[in-house]
């Protein structure tokens, strides 16, 4: 029933449109034809009885003449369509006329002498007037008029357009029913076949249905995708909504159940350190710990790391492995040791001397040795053999960290091919022609293709990471999967803009936002009601210390009212200071922040305090909350979690954030006032009107730069990534069963699926 509905309805309404819109059309063209007529046959009429006419309107003085002419008309008239005839004289009165002739019309004028044609509308009807001269030897003799009653060809006209319409109306019916049928049939035995295909499946395989026997795991296999995939994508919906421990444990459990989660960095998330004869416990000022560490908090595993610390190796067990964190412990370190010429090359050289300003526009000119490129290639495999021996299961979920180890997911793959590598890397990646600086640039991105995911911040570190793969290596880049195809191995490439826990650990323990203002301002000895911005940095040349600094001295220059109000708090940990250039970083920013005091310090109050140690996140996030202005202007930043910290801390909604715009967290704190830290004026003019904000303005902007950051937390950032691994797996899965119903091999399928 509801079939016909679907299809018949609609095509009677189509059909009936069509006759209604047509019908008047085929009423003109039936009148036309039917008028043509009339006119020919009034000319017929009007040839056969010309001559007599003619000689009895000669002879009209003879009575008989007239009656004659009458009995003509008579005669004549008795043809069914017309309706009279008329003998008009030259002065045009009516002469003589039949019967029928209208009472209330005279002699109708012709336009047109001869046989031209007039229809008169009368009220009795349509009627046709045919008029003809009639003369001899140029005399003229009046006119023959000749009548036709038009009405019958109206009345014809109009039961045409009834009848046509009644046609078409059948005409669709009849098609309307013969396609319902033939639709329903069709779709009645396609769904039995579908039917029988995929039950014999569900039914048990011994059934006969129908189906190659081959083909049956990977129907089952292929139902099962389709299912498992949806629930990831009811997932991501519901993705906005509340990412935390406990949405990334449930995600492990249900998406990657059984899953070994394996995390590798050089940077280790806890530090023990000797001070004064005593075991310290220091978390580092490192991006990547700050945004792994809750992560590894809520999901546990391994977490393999470079042990730095002076009383590292007193604080592990046998195996160099401990329970962190202290307080409640939840995951597992590995420590691994390096010997100082590991370090050295490793660490110091290739990584932070040759990639790291190689990734940076920050014009330092990157430094490349083979000596050092020898540690990297032989630390990289040191880690990728722990990471081996610690995985307890054949394909783990392997997270690595940064540039410190390119190399290491093709290591592991080789060891491990069915891993799931994904491989983060937390600095931005410069453009192919910068990179082809790297000697050893083939090996670097054939190291990173090891891996099943590669995640930058940005999508334009993506496109600069393509474009590079597709300058130097010899591979299959798919655009529009964003997957890069190298050797046996897909990488999926993606954008993951790196975040912080929500709401951050730190800031569990603060003191109200009053407070903090009062402590702060007490601990560095200034007035209660100075003005504060804060920057809290690692002293690297990448985070543009010395320039913000100049940026207050023009501050202070083009508003002498913000003189021994305004106070710069600037704390920066000490980093990589085995390389000169770090250490000219600091000398450089001490220098810069000693000139500013020189020039606009007074005996109570300096403009700029340069505090260069490491805080800890509770130390930090109090600084924050006395601040009435966080200043981040790095010259080059992956993201910046710095920023994303101070408006976390930022649990009064208020606060202002002045951000450069070569930081990746540029691209999502909109809010923010965004710098160009090369522009001093430019940036001293920002810290002002940061300072000069009314309140109203600064709360609806960190309102909207926390709903961002709660959103896109870390857990969102991971639960992204392991989302993608999790499909990732389930579509190899579904390969290998395919590789193995068809003989082929699974890394085959894959590439042409890929390729
Ligand atoms: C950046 C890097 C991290 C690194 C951190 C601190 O954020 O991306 O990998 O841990 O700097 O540097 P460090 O050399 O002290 O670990």
């Amino acid at each position: 029933m509801r079939m016909a509905f679907r299809f018949i309805l609609p095509l009677l309404l189509v059909l009936g449109g069509i006759a209604w819109a047509a019908a008047p059309l085929v009423g003109t063209l039936i009148e036309r034809w039917f008028r043509a007529d009339v006119e020919m046959r009034s000319q017929l009429v009007f040839h056969s009885i010309e001559d007599t006419v003619t000689s009895l309107v000669m002879a009209q003085t003879d009575r008989k003449a007239g009656r004659r002419v009458d009995e003509l008309f008579k005669r004549i008239a008795q043809d069914e369509r017309l309706l009279a005839l008329g003998l008009c004289t030259p002065d045009n009165r009516l002469n003589n006329r039949s019967a029928a002739w209208p009472k209330d019309l005279g002699c109708p004028m012709a336009p047109v002498s001869g046989t031209a044609f007039l229809v008169e509308r009368l009220a009795e009807g349509a009627v046709l007037a045919a008029s003809f001269a009639l003369s001899v030897d140029g005399v003229n003799l009046g006119r023959l008029v000749i009548l036709h009653d038009l009405s019958f060809i109206e009345r014809r006209s109009s039961s045409a357009e009834y009848y046509l319409a009644g046609f078409l109306a059948l005409l669709g019916l009849a098609a309307a029913t013969v396609t319902a049928i033939v639709a329903r049939l069709t779709l009645r035995s396609w769904l039995r076949a579908a039917r029988k295909g995929l039950s014999a499946q569900g039914g048990g395989e011994g059934e006969d249905s129908g189906m190659a026997i081959e083909v049956a795991p990977l129907v089952r296999e292929m139902r099962k995708m389709l299912r498992d995939l949806d629930v990831p994508r009811a997932l991501t919906e519901a993705i906005r909504v509340d990412w935390g421990p406990e949405s990334l444990r449930n995600l492990l459990r249900n998406e990657l159940p059984d899953a070994e989660v394996l995390v590798v960095s050089n940077r280790e998330p806890y530090i023990h350190n000797l001070e004064d004869g005593q075991v310290a416990l220091q978390r580092p000022a490192s991006g990547l710990v700050t945004a792994l560490e809750p992560i590894m908090r809520a999901c546990g595993g391994t977490w393999i790391a470079h042990g730095s610390g002076s009383a590292d190796r007193m604080t592990v067990d046998g195996d160099d492995r401990l329970a962190v964190p202290p307080e409640a412990p939840a995951y597992t370190l590995r420590r691994l040791w390096l010997s100082d010429e590991e370090q050295e090359g490793y660490y110091y050289g290739l990584a932070n001397e040759g990639l790291w300003p190689l990734c940076h526009i920050a014009f330092v000119r990157p430094t490349f040795r083979a000596s050092d490129w020898e540690q990297y290639v032989a630390v990289n495999q040191k880690f990728a053999n722990a990471l081996v021996a610690e995985a307890r299961t054949r394909n783990p979920v392997v997270l690595v960290q940064d540039y410190h180890f390119a190399l290491l997911p093709r290591m592991v793959r080789e060891k491990l091919p069915e891993a799931t590598i994904i491989t983060f890397w937390h600095i931005p990646w410069p453009n192919a022609e910068v990179f082809s600086i790297c000697p050893w640039k083939e090996e670097i991105l054939s190291g990173l293709l090891g891996s099943s995911i590669l995640g930058f911040h940005t999508q334009f570190h993506c496109l600069n990471f393509l474009e590079t793969v597709d300058r130097f290596l010899e591979c299959q880049i798919d655009r529009e999967h964003s997957t890069v195809r190298a050797g046996d191995n897909t990488t999926l490439v993606r954008p993951y803009p790196i975040s912080i826990e929500w709401p951050p650990a730190a800031l569990a323990a603060q003191a109200p936002v009053d407070e903090c203002r009062k402590s702060v301002r007490l601990k560095y000895g200034l007035a209660a009601d100075a003005l504060l911005a804060v920057g809290v940095e690692r002293f690297d040349y990448t985070k543009g210390i010395a320039d913000r600094f100049r940026a207050v001295e023009s501050l202070l220059e083009v508003h002498p009212e913000c003189i021994g109000r305004l106070t710069m708090l600037q704390v920066a940990a000490p980093t990589r200071s085995q390389l000169a250039v770090y250490r000219d970083t600091q000398t450089e920013a001490e220098a810069v922040a000693e000139a500013v005091n020189a020039r606009f310090g007074t005996d109570d109050w300096a403009p700029i305090i340069l505090v260069p140690k490491h805080h800890e996140p509770e130390a930090v996030f109090t600084l924050f909350r006395a601040a009435d202005l966080c200043l981040v202007s790095s010259l080059h930043d992956g993201m910046n979690l710095v920023a994303k910290e101070f408006v976390a801390a930022r649990d009064d909604e208020d606060g202002v954030l002045v951000l450069s715009t070569f930081a990746g967290a540029s691209r999502e704190l909109l809010e923010a006032l965004i710098v160009n830290p090369y522009d001093i004026r430019a940036m001293g003019d920002a810290i002002h009107a940061g300072l000069s904000m009314p309140l109203d303005q600064r709360r609806e902007r960190m309102r909207l730069m926390r709903e961002m950051v709660g959103e896109n937390n870390i857990y969102f950032w991971a639960g992204r990534m392991l989302l993608d691994a999790a499909r990732m797996r389930k579509r190899q899965h579904i390969e290998r069963q395919i590789a193995v119903v068809s003989g082929k091999s699974a890394t085959s399928i894959g590439a042409k699926r890929h390729g």
